[in-house]
């Protein structure tokens, strides 16, 4: 395992650059399933979750209509952008990075997952 990765368990790393990450979008599809109990990435409607359309790129809390918990509005409050960097960070440990999330899944522990995911809302943003 390299070095960063025994450090992130410890969560104590950095996201190691998420910037020129390659993802397969196809097989962040499949990924996805496991966020479609509570998201939508395909329409801009609010489930358990807000929507995730066009979530790459956008503002930490900002859908309209959605009712975040105080902590995802304190984490957006200095205007944070979800972008690859930020998204990877959350989805390795969504509690760990934004405490008291209502947001209750626990992560995806493989990066190859992450990056798949994130290239999959990627092009969900244009559809
Ligand atoms: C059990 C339901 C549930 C699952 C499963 C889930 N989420 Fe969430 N998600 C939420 C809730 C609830 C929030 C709102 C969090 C808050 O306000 O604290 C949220 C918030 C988010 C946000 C912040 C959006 C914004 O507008 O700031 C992102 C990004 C996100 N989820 C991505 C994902 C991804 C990607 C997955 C799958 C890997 C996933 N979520 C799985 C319930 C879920």
């Amino acid at each position: 395992m390299p070095p960063c990765l025994v450090l992130i368990s410890a969560g104590l790393c950095l996201w190691p650059g998420f910037a020129h990450a390659d993802g397969d979008a196809q097989a962040g599809a499949q990924v996805f399933k496991k966020c479609g109990g509570c998201h939508t990435a395909s329409e801009p409607a609010n489930r358990v979750g807000p929507s995730l359309m066009g979530v790459v790129g956008r503002p930490v809390a900002i859908f309209a209509g959605y009712g975040y918990s105080d902590a995802m509005k304190a984490f957006g409050a200095d205007g944070k952008v979800w972008d690859e960097n930020l998204l990877g960070e959350y989805l390795l440990s969504p509690k760990t990075m934004v405490t008291g999330t209502k947001m209750s899944f626990p992560g995806l522990k493989k990066l190859q997952d992450i990056e798949n995911v994130i290239a999959y809302l990627k092009i969900m943003a244009t559809k």
